[in-house]
């Protein structure tokens, strides 16, 4: 065989080899563009509806949730939920005395929410509570009014014990 032959014949596998390799991988890249479409581009968002626990466990006042990014306001024997995510630029707003305050820009809102000065374009809102099975949920997708409340088992208060001297 002649030396041109064997270049000849080299050349010729290196041309299958290139084409069924490229073959493979339009193959392989082909099934994975399909495999990816039974996979649908979903933002996964953590449920709206919160389960907060016994309704017992909030004392009177404004009571911070931080995963909820709530205040469960307890009046008495009523409950509400208020958004604690300033309507300014979304900071978390702290409980003073009277209200609620921003640390980010200043802004202000009354013991109902309200805007009262600052940046802040629009009250905070209040979110529906409800009680099933003794557990407290909140909607964090909904908005009630700040007069709809929830009525409430109050917090259990420790006994003293009226007995002295005894140790049982
Ligand atoms: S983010 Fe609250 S005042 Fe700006």
């Amino acid at each position: 065989m002649s030396e041109g032959g064997t270049k000849e014949q080299s050349r010729r596998w290196f041309l299958r080899a290139a084409a069924v390799g490229g073959a493979v991988a339009g193959c392989f890249a082909h099934a994975y563009a399909w495999t990816r479409s039974l996979v649908p581009n979903v933002l996964y968002e953590p449920p709206k509806k919160r389960k907060l626990g016994a309704p017992t466990r909030f004392p009177e006042g404004p009571t911070y949730l931080q995963e909820e990014k709530i205040f469960v306001v307890r009046t008495g024997a009523t409950l509400r939920a208020l958004s604690a995510i300033c309507t300014h630029l979304g900071c978390t707003v702290g409980a003073e005395e009277k209200g609620f305050h921003c640390p980010c820009h200043g802004s202000s809102f009354d013991d109902k929410g309200v805007n009262t000065s600052g940046p802040a374009p629009r009250p905070l809102p209040w979110h529906p509570l409800t009680l099933r099975a003794g557990t407290l949920i909140v909607d964090l997708g909904a908005e009630v009014g700040p007069d709809v409340t929830l009525d409430a088992p109050l917090p259990k208060r420790k006994r003293r014990s009226r007995r002295k001297g005894t140790n049982k």
